[in-house]
């Protein structure tokens, strides 16, 4: 059985129902503080619980044969991590330190986590490989990559093995259009576009157009959450299978598009004209994030399947199911 925390968040939700479609056992572990009770398939087992608790966690290792812990749990807003960092530092860095604690007192020595293309900071080449210098500017990435040194340092000294997977722009949802983004305050580019063309926001703001790219919006490299699903089974097989590993893997696609593209696709593909106003940039925000996928590839067999269309036509299946999300009932 493998542990999934954060099982009932956007791309957590997405990966369960992936390891369900192979036929693996999942537990779920949520506090859904900003999770959704309704986006964990029936099929798991669900707690409610916090990563925090070291009690909770012992009954769960206690009460399951888990084999591996895939850690999805975290504060995942830049902004916000700038103005609430003892947030992020607790719920991401303390957090995993209680949850290694555990796992390690109960012999589980793998784990996949959940880390992020904010581990860079502001890139000085185009294209960014696993070994491109880390030097986050906000508390978010930078938790992120505490928790890869902490991981590091775990898997010399007590023969943890890890798989840290760097998310680019997680987007897009689940064929079914049963599950997809929702956040109580939408900040991504991507939703907070076809919100507004379904008629949820008046506006779409860009947030800078003097960056030093061809348009002068901000470029992102964004992969569908399946995609993102895809590489986590491919991460379990690796570490369940084999020998002691430690690895970091970039998850991108290999392609950046400008917020300015990012819009004209999601009005051609709904068929609407959105209301764009050009707002200030927004602190923190690198010009440039694309991802070199070269070393997944490589050693894991893993490439994108999905395109920016295909990205844009299941999201907007999603919003137009669930105007609402999963907060309230249409
Ligand atoms: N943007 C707008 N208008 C909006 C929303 C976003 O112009 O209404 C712009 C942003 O300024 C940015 C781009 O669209 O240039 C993408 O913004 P998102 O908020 O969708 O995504 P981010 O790139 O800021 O964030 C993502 C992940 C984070 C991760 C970060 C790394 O959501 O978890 O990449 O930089 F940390």
């Amino acid at each position: 059985m493998i542990l999934v925390t954060g099982g009932a968040g956007y791309i957590g939700s997405h990966v369960v129902k992936q390891l369900l479609d192979q036929n693996i056992e999942v537990v779920v572990l949520d506090n859904l503080s900003t999770g959704h009770r309704q986006a964990v398939d029936d099929r798991v087992v669900f707690w409610e619980g916090d990563v925090k608790d070291e009690q909770t966690l012992e009954q769960l290792f206690k009460t399951y044969s888990i084999e591996g812990v895939i850690h999805f749990a975290s504060s995942c807003l830049v902004g916000e991590s700038v103005l609430q960092p003892l947030k992020y530092y607790e719920n991401n860095v303390s957090a995993t330190t209680i949850l290694l604690k555990v796992m390690l007192r109960q012999q589980i020595k793998k784990l996949i986590f959940s880390s992020t293309c904010a581990t860079y900071g502001i890139p000085d080449t185009d294209i960014l490989h696993e070994g491109s210098p880390t030097n986050p500017v906000n508390p978010y990435g930078r938790s992120k990559l505490m928790v890869e040194q902490i991981l590091s340092d775990c898997s010399k000294a007590y023969d943890l093995s890890f798989i840290s997977l760097r998310y680019f722009n997680a987007a897009g949802a689940h064929s079914s259009g049963m599950i997809g983004e929702c956040h109580e305050h939408e900040t991504h580019l991507i939703p907070n576009v076809l919100l507004h063309l379904l008629g949820k926001q008046d506006k779409v703001s860009i947030f800078g157009t003097d960056y030093d790219t061809p348009d002068g919006t901000c470029i992102r490299d964004y992969i569908h959450v399946n995609d993102l699903a895809d590489a986590h089974i491919r991460a379990l097989q690796r570490l369940l299978g084999g020998e002691k590993m430690t690895a970091v893997y970039n998850l991108g696609t290999g392609s950046g598009f400008s917020v300015k593209e990012i819009i004209e696709m999601c009005e051609q593909i709904t068929g609407k004209k959105a209301n764009v106003v050009y707002a200030a940039r927004r602190p923190g925000d690198p010009g440039r994030l694309v991802a070199s996928y070269e070393k997944v590839n490589r050693e894991m067999g893993w490439k994108p399947q999905y395109t920016l269309e295909d990205i844009i036509r299941t999201a907007w299946k999603w919003h137009l199911h669930h105007p609402y999300g999963y907060l309230k009932e249409e």
